[in-house]
């Protein structure tokens, strides 16, 4: 192996041009791949910035051709040497370097390669926990890279048009109290403090509000946090948001600095013009047309209620189903009466798969006439309405499903976005942003037997709901919202309660006693006396935002070290054991041995 020297790098390997003809030049990178034409060596010399054809001719350096016989895939070298011109033909239009190639006067081999346990393409389907173990490997891949470069651009674009509206960027800790969002926490054993635990932050939700009332009046942080939740392909257990908190604002100014920021990403990610404000919808709406608080809007499908229309009719299954105060609602796929039995079978198992005891199909034929196991339950004029509530013509499917509302929207929501996948209507060249706005304040958790927080405790509910918190809490509206993304959920947020009494109140309607807020929040009970300003704020999944902007499908793809569905990490082999020493130091005792 040989040394780089007093060699220096004179250009990346993405730099080089026509205008470049005839420089000496020093490069340093990786073999990407390597070809023997008759004698002549080529090699795709690759770095971060892309690759460039450097080439070993005999007749020109006898020397230098004869080393270059020994090079292998990935092995890491020096090359000194001279742009030369392509020969007509042997120009590449798809590399920025294609019209030049690199005559080599001098070789260092810095670093040799085993040959890697798969190779370093775009095309080859690799195991995710393959790439993930030599996950250094897999983010050589262009695309990997890529991925991690956009993360960068639209970390720069997220600073650069914060700091230019005035806020401040400020570090939270991260050994902390348990921060209430919903989540398991993780938890780090005091050494110091006998049977005492840090929590990792769910969120820096609480720092940020004593942030404002501190009077730092806009603050954002690029901030790690910690959920020990079930994962998916949307969840990590570490993951980042950009968080966000601002004082003496209204909703509107929290959207419009988000759609700000939403605006600055996507321009220097992908140059793309954004035109806020972005649409917006209550909670109840969304509820009622798509049947889930983070619809897709790229396409229609919406769900219809049927619930008026057929709550007297003769199909016993639908009747009394409205009879217990369910719902049933619709669907039109429009033109899709073309659907086979098996595509009807396995469409009513895939809703059975969120709890829907079935999926009642029509497929309306010439003069509105019904082909469908549930026609003869209904009278001509009963169908007749139904198809017109429907607006159903000659080919269209209409699916239907009775039961809790729960259950129906759950169900009907899954179904429209399957429906969507197999007809191929999501573009992933749309950017559909949607605020959903009004969320409940609260929802009754039938295991813990109280209601809790639909997005945390310290969201403020509408001054005119105050009322209701302890008649109704379940009608009580809150000043939160969501921005939703062509269906996923990237950021939430609300205005918070600035006062006391407010606190309290919404901890008691939660069933939180005076007891319990006093142990778990009494530095926010307190800084709420000291002069808290009315504030509120957001926070984004930054890996959920950099995963649509690539176009896939994990947020995996966009970390440079995600952990596996399982949460472990199969590079270092996270989670390990530890010596039965620092066990004892932390005071815990290892009781599965
Ligand atoms: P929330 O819990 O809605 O709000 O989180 C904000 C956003 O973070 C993303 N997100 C996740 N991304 C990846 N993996 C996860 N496990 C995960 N969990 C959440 C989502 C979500 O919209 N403190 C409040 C914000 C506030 O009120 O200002 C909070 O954390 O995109
Ligand atoms: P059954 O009378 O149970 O044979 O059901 C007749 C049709 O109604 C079948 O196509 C079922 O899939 C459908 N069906 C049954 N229960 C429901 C329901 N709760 N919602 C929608 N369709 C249903």
């Amino acid at each position: 192996m040989e040394s780089m020297g007093t060699l220096k790098r004179s250009h990346n390997c993405s730099m080089l041009r026509a205008e470049n003809l005839g420089e000496e030049v020093i490069l340093m990178g990786w073999i990407h791949r390597r070809r023997d034409h008759g004698g002549v060596i080529f090699i795709d010399l690759r770095d971060r910035w892309g690759i460039t054809q450097v080439v070993f001719n005999p007749e020109l350096n006898a020397e230098v051709h004869a080393k270059a016989h020994d090079l292998r895939s990935e092995w890491v070298i020096c090359i000194r040497g001279k742009v030369s011109s392509r020969p007509e033909g042997m120009r590449n239009d798809k590399l920025e370097t294609g019209d030049i190639e690199i005559l080599v006067d001098e070789l260092r081999i810095l670093n040799v390669s085993k040959t890697p346990p798969f190779p370093l393409d775009e095309d080859t389907d690799i195991s995710d926990n393959l790439r993930l173990t030599y996950r250094y490997l897999d983010l050589r891949r262009p695309g990997m890279s890529a991925n991690l470069i956009m993360r960068h651009t639209a970390s720069q674009a997220i600073r650069t048009y914060l700091n230019s509206e005035n806020f401040l960027e400020i570090e939270t800790p991260i050994l902390t109290r348990s921060t209430p969002e919903g989540a398991r926490d993780y938890l780090v054993p005091s050494r110091v403090h006998a049977g005492k635990f840090y929590a990792l932050p769910q969120s820096p939700q609480l720092f940020k509000q004593l942030l404002m009332v501190a009077g730092m009046d806009r603050y954002y942080q690029i901030v790690r946090c910690f959920r020990d939740e079930d994962l998916r392909a949307d969840r990590q257990p570490e993951f980042t948001q950009l968080d966000m908190e601002l004082s003496f604002v209204t909703e509107e100014d929290i959207y419009s600095i988000a759609e700000g920021v939403m605006t600055a990403v996507f321009k220097e990610t992908k140059g793309i013009d954004l035109e806020p404000p972005f649409s917006r919808m209550t909670y109840d709406e969304a509820m009622e047309r798509f049947g889930t608080d983070k619809p897709d809007t790229r396409f229609g499908l919406e769900l219809v209620s049927l619930t008026e229309v057929v709550k007297d009719c003769s199909f016993k299954v639908f009747r009394t189903v409205v009879e217990k105060g369910g719902l049933v609602k619709s669907i039109n796929a429009k033109g899709c009466a073309t659907f086979s039995r098996k595509v009807l079978d396995d469409l009513t198992s895939y809703v059975g798969n969120f709890g829907a005891k079935g999926l009642a199909w029509v497929k309306v034929k010439a003069d509105g006439e019904w082909q469908s196991p549930i026609a003869k339950f209904f009278t001509d004029e009963e169908r007749n309405n139904m198809s017109s509530t429907l607006g159903a013509e000659e080919g269209d499917l209409l699916f239907f499903v009775a039961d809790t509302p729960n259950i129906v929207h759950q169900a009907l929501a899954e179904l429209r976005l399957e429906l969507a996948r197999r007809l191929e209507l999501m573009d992933n060249d749309t950017f559909n942003f949607l605020w959903i706005t009004d969320f409940p304040l609260l929802e009754y958790d039938h295991e813990q037997k109280r209601h809790t927080a639909v997005h945390h405790p310290f969201t403020s509910p509408y001054d005119s709901d105050l009322d209701l918190l302890e008649t109704d809490p379940g009608k009580v509206k809150s000043r939160a919202y969501d921005l939703v993304l062509n269906g996923t959920e990237i950021g939430g947020g609300s205005l918070r309660i600035h006062r006391k009494d407010i606190q309290e109140k919404v901890f008691a309607a939660q069933g939180i006693s005076a007891e319990e807020a006093a142990d778990k929040f009494h530095f926010l009970l307190k800084a709420l006396e000291l002069g808290a300003p009315p504030h509120g704020g957001i926070a984004f999944g930054l890996d959920r935002l950099m995963m649509i902007l690539a176009g896939k499908d994990s947020i995996r793809d966009v970390i440079a070290f995600p952990k596996t569905q399982r949460a472990t990490c199969p590079l270092t082999e996270a989670p390990a054991s530890v010596e039965r020493k620092q066990l004892t130091e932390l005071y815990l005792r290892p009781d599965w041995e």
